[in-house]
């Protein structure tokens, strides 16, 4: 891994064993994109890649036609100047213009990834593992500098970049876009791969050829949203889990975003991801600064699940942070489709004490604990424990739990207030709110206004006051309703365009204040399930609540849909009771068991209810993945068959060492008579020999020759099993 300037030709390489980047400075004076693509050699000059194309209808700066910028890939483009496609920025500045001329100026190439201020970003963190490369470039008309950012690592074929905005002339300038990235390709020859979905059914994959125009995906909703997230893939074609070319784009940030693909009518791809420019404006005063948030662009050349391993792996070990990110995460009990709201102390200590009878090692307190809050019409916002329902408080109880055994975790949503809250009666202003205009109203609920110091003072003054003295070991962060009239009554009219992003910068304070004050603190984030389930909470909270749905059918999905972009060991995935709350649909305890080890692992019902070989069976459950959880959550992950492709679904994880895996199969509706279907492993040693089951092959026969679905279980047509049928293997060589 290194980056390269050559003084002579201005071209920096920034390159590792799997990828170059190659940027040039063009002849208007700004960088270009030479390539990106599988590791090439180093050479002085790659200059022949600049396009010189004079074609009727474009623009250019000089006599000399044979340039133009539309003709040519940019780095960081602008508009106005000749290139017709979207920019990658925008400034207004104050004499109403907005073209401008970002030059290069001057380059640092230095060892290590620097911090990004307030923001969460990817990190580096022994020596040599990453380089980063930093080209600023000038406008001097206007005194503006832009710091692009590049980071290239050894480890992982990745390249993060972002840029930092620098007013450093004597007026005030308007920034109206600022994406994080901008990837132009020669070709369009790939197909986009989105996730979208909406509450309940998160992040399937959507895949769409690429042709002339754009194609985008956005959020406009304050938070990144379970309708669409903030990661995509270019993939080629031919390209399938297992070989060729793949692109992926994620942007470290939860908030509002897009992310686009524009072919151009010259057969050009260029690939953006940012805050998303509409609704949002930043005036820059002399002297200030504004920093994006960062993207990560991964490449891989096995494939997607080439792709997702790394990304996985990168997520887990240069993301999420502090003590828990690749610790064993512990199996928990949480009481919310147990007793939604309706609870009480004697009830809660009945609840954990079978889960601890039966193993679990963590319980949950969910909502309904505080303040009036019977039911999600009241109470949000007053973080002061119901004493009739707790009359000893969070404290007692935290410690009868504890005194059990068990670790205790409590349910928050500091976001949000319901207008029946003291709160709210105490502090309307606080709720986000356009003066004059009726305030829409979701799950009963409104937003606070997290750009606010006063109101992160006082949500992180209750709940300091309240972890510290319940003796908290996780958190469940929720954020339960969308942003709407988006105002803050704090800011002057021209600042109300960065509303959204300092509400984002808000949350992202909150949490790095609490995660200082506790470091050991377990973090789980929510939003109605994954509604904001990116890459920019993962570097707070190491995993997310995967989805309200915990149907093990639909769960297959979004598991399945979420591996694409986001690791095992971040997907919270709960065994919840039957006929299940979202869907009526009723799967054994085994079945929703082998989907939900998954993930992180836990239970959401009241054990109590089950019957005794019930209970016996989730006591084995919880053995099982208190044995293979390090496996399962830190293995590299393989998808094998997509649910959405058919009535199965099969995944599996290897160890790192390729000693032990563990193989997933299950069939959604039952099959008379079924036809042939070999599963192929992935992964294995092929030299080693795995026992699996009762019998032993090598790993050569296993990712060769394959198991025969329709004899997993055992036949259908021998002894019919009903719809849903799955089994766990463990490999072990
Ligand atoms: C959201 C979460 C659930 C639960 C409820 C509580 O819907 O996703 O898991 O915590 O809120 O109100």
């Amino acid at each position: 891994m290194d980056i390269i300037c050559h003084e002579g030709s201005k071209q920096f390489h920034l390159f590792n064993d799997s990828c170059s980047y190659i940027i040039g400075i063009l002849p208007n004076g700004e960088p270009g994109q030479l390539y990106f693509g599988k590791r090439v050699h180093d050479r002085e000059d790659y200059g022949y890649l600049v396009n010189y194309v004079g074609r009727a209808m474009f623009v250019g700066k000089s006599d000399d036609e044979s340039f133009s910028l539309e003709a040519n890939r940019r780095e960081y483009p602008s508009f106005g100047t000749g290139d017709y496609r979207q920019s990658a920025f925008s400034l207004l500045f104050g004499d109403g213009s907005h073209v401008s001329a970002l030059k290069f100026d001057s380059f640092k190439i230095f060892d290590g990834k620097p911090k990004l201020n307030g923001l969460p970003a990817v990190y580096a963190e022994e020596e040599g593992e990453a380089k980063t490369l930093e080209l600023t470039l000038k406008d001097e008309l206007k005194g503006i500098r832009a710091v692009l950012l590049y980071t290239i690592f050894r480890d992982y074929p990745v390249i993060t970049r972002s840029v930092r905005f620098v007013n450093e002339g004597r007026e005030s300038v308007t920034i109206d876009r600022a994406m994080s990235l901008c990837l132009d390709l020669p070709d369009h020859d790939y197909e986009w791969m989105q996730f979208s979905g909406a509450w309940a059914r998160e992040k399937r994959p959507i895949t769409k050829q690429l042709d002339e125009g754009t194609v985008l995906v956005e959020s406009l909703r304050g938070h990144s949203s379970a309708n669409h997230n903030p990661f995509v893939i270019l993939k080629r074609k031919n390209t399938d889990e297992f070989k060729g070319e793949a692109i992926g784009a994620a942007l470290v940030y939860s908030g509002n975003f897009l992310t686009s693909a524009e072919v151009d009518t010259y057969g050009s791809l260029r690939l953006m991801t940012g805050i998303n420019p509409s609704y949002f404006s930043w005036n820059l005063e002399e002297g200030e600064e504004f920093q994006t948030p960062e993207a990560i662009l991964i490449r891989s050349e096995e494939g997607l699940n080439g792709l997702s391993q790394n990304l996985h792996r990168l997520y887990r070990k240069r993301l999420s942070r502090g003590i828990w990110k690749e610790k064993e995460r512990p199996i928990l009990l949480n009481n919310w489709e147990a007793t939604q709201m309706d609870f009480d102390e004697a009830s809660i200590l009945k609840i954990a004490a079978k889960g601890r009878d039966a193993g679990v090692e963590l319980f949950v307190l969910d909502d309904g604990w505080f303040g009036a809050r019977n039911d999600d019409r009241a109470g949000l916002g007053d973080w002061f424990e119901n004493r009739e329902k707790l009359p000893g408080g969070i404290k007692g109880l935290s410690d009868k739990i504890h005194d059990m055994g068990l670790k205790f975790g409590l349910w928050f949503e500091p976001e949000m207030v319901n207008p029946d809250s003291d709160l709210f009666r105490k502090h309307p202003e606080w709720a986000l709110s356009t003066p004059g205009r009726e305030m829409s109203l979701g799950r009963h609920q409104l937003v606070l206004d997290l750009s606010r110091q006063d109101v992160l003072d006082y949500l992180y003054e209750r709940m300091h006051e309240i972890i510290s003295e319940g003796r908290i070991d996780y958190v469940k962060w929720d954020m339960n309703r969308t942003i709407s009239e988006c105002f803050s009554n704090a800011t002057p009219a021209k600042e109300q365009g960065k509303v959204y992003h300092r509400y984002m910068l808000g949350v992202y304070r909150l949490y790095e204040r609490l995660i200082g004050d506790f470091p050991d603190l377990l973090f789980e984030s929510c939003a109605s399930g994954g509604s904001r389930f990116d890459a920019g909470m993962l570097y707070y909270a190491p995993q997310t609540w995967g989805s309200d749905d915990t149907d093990a059918v639909e769960r297959l999905k979004i598991q399945y849909g979420t591996s694409y972009g986001y690791p095992i060991s971040s997907i919270g995935a709960h065994v919840s009771e039957v006929p299940n709350q979202q869907t009526g649909r009723i799967c054994s305890i085994a079945n929703r068991a082998n989907v939900a080890y998954f993930g992180t692992f836990g239970y959401e019902m009241d054990l109590n209810k089950l019957s005794d070989e019930e209970f016996e069976e989730i006591k084995v459950q919880i053995e099982f993945m208190k044995k293979y959880r390090s496996l399962i959550q830190g293995g590299d992950f393989y998808r094998l068959l997509s649910p959405f492709e058919g009535n199965y679904c099969s995944w599996m994880v290897v160890s790192e060492d390729k000693k032990k895996a563990i193989f997933a199969f299950y069939r959604i509706l039952s099959e008379p008579n079924p036809p042939h279907k070999r599963i192929r492993l992935k992964g294995l040693d092929p030299d080693r020999l795995y026992s699996i089951g009762q019998e032993e092959h090598y790993g050569s026969e296993l990712m060769e020759i394959g198991i025969e679905a329709a004899e997993i279980p055992q036949p259908v047509w021998v002894n019919p099993q009903g719809d849903f049928v799955s089994e766990v293997f463990v490999l072990e060589g």
